[in-house]
């Protein structure tokens, strides 16, 4: 973790990050990589997976896990409490609780597309705005991450409501950042698809259709997106109301 400075205007190091989704794939990644650089984590999904448990077994001073459903604001304002309980306060935050989509618009029924919108894109606002008065109120300063998709920037069929989704946080994470004024850095990372429960659903024609238009000839894999998330936790960038896009220039 890179040194914390009192600077006016520079945000520190984040300390300790709170990050949605992070019981599997990418999130749990993240939930690594914020422990590998020294912070304490508060990671909530669904479901506690064995993996995410096992790391808050090990380290119970510096990870605060949770059974909580994005969609219910309450449970997330109080998971934010007991976890600033247990490990103090909470600096920042990476919005990474998502699910995903594959039907043509024609075929999603009104249900599934008002579920991946209140899922993707209104909890995603509502934790964004508990996070921050909670961090206002405890530090005055932090670090939010948005994680959004390539589907936000060109046109993928079967993911018309999702899409939609990822463009609005993109859009938000611009407006947030010249909200705040620099007391809290946003950035919005857009990865290309990658192998997780997610993307189970495209087929290996699908998916060797994507590496084909890749410059790079491979998917991402989340550990091509780690260094781009540690960056912006924890580097003094000046990154602030960004897209970051990692997709081996498949979007290009
Ligand atoms: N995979 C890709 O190709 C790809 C490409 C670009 C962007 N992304 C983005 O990357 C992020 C991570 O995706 P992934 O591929 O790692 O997906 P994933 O394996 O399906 O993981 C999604 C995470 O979000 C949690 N989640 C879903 N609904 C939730 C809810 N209602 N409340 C709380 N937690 C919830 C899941 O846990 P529970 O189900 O237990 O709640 C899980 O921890 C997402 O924002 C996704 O849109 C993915």
């Amino acid at each position: 973790m890179s040194e914390t400075t009192n600077e006016p205007n520079v945000i520190p190091a984040a300390s300790c990050v709170l990050i949605s989704g992070g019981s599997r794939g990418l999130g749990l990644a993240f939930v690594e990589e914020v422990l590998a650089n020294g912070a304490k984590v508060a990671a909530f999904a669904r479901t506690v997976t064995p993996e995410l448990q096992q790391l808050m077994d090990a380290n119970p001073e510096r990870v605060y896990v949770g059974s909580v459903d994005i969609t219910d604001s309450k449970a997330v304002t109080s998971f934010i409490k007991d976890a600033a309980k247990v490990l103090g306060p909470i600096d920042a935050l990476v919005n990474n609780a998502a699910i995903g989509q594959d039907s043509l618009h024609l075929h999603t029924t009104p249900e599934r597309i008002e579920d991946i919108i209140s899922t993707n894109l209104t909890a995603t606002l509502l934790v964004t705005r508990a996070f921050m008065r909670h961090a206002m109120a405890k530090v005055g300063k932090g670090r939010i991450v948005n994680v959004t998709s390539v589907c936000a920037q060109r046109g993928y069929s079967g993911l018309v409501a999702y899409s939609a989704t990822k463009g609005g946080l993109d859009a938000a994470t611009r407006s947030l950042a010249r909200e705040m004024h620099g007391r809290f850095l946003v950035n919005s990372i857009a990865p290309g698809f990658f192998a997780s429960e997610m993307s189970s659903v495209l087929g290996t024609e699908q998916l060797s259709t994507i590496t084909r238009r890749t410059p790079t000839n491979r998917l991402v894999e989340p550990e091509n997106i780690t260094p781009t998330l540690r960056m912006l936790l924890f580097e003094d960038t000046n990154i602030n109301g960004m897209v970051l896009t990692i997709d081996g220039g498949g979007s290009i």
